[in-house]
């Protein structure tokens, strides 16, 4: 059950427990950060749970799949950090995480 922080568009840092086995996406939302919309509710179709990872988390991650990286480039706001947090799962490996919530598009 990693610890993670998470920086709302305001810039607002909030630590959060997040259970194993949710994805980031879901610790996020059910942690009432309601500007992370995951419209798609974790399909990978919709973008609109874009963060930016810290980068020394980077090797902690899963590969980002090609669905993954084509909805990103289709987003505004990309850079070397973003990622969709539907498409990372908790486990102890993001033990202390920074995560933020990538502007609106
Ligand atoms: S919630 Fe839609 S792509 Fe992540």
């Amino acid at each position: 059950m990693p610890n993670i922080t998470v920086i709302d568009r305001s810039g607002n840092a909030r630590d959060v427990q997040a259970d194993n086995g949710l994805s980031l996406m879901e610790v996020i939302r059910d942690n009432g950060f309601d500007e992370l919309l995951a419209l798609c509710g974790g399909c990978c179709s919709c973008a609109t749970c874009h963060v930016y990872v810290a980068p020394e988390f980077s090797a902690n991650l899963p590969a980002m799949s090609e669905d993954e990286n084509d909805l990103l480039d289709s987003t505004d706001n990309r850079n070397d950090q973003s990622r969709l947090s539907c498409q990372i799962p908790v486990t102890d490996a993001l033990e202390g995480v920074q995560v933020t919530i990538a502007p609106e598009d």
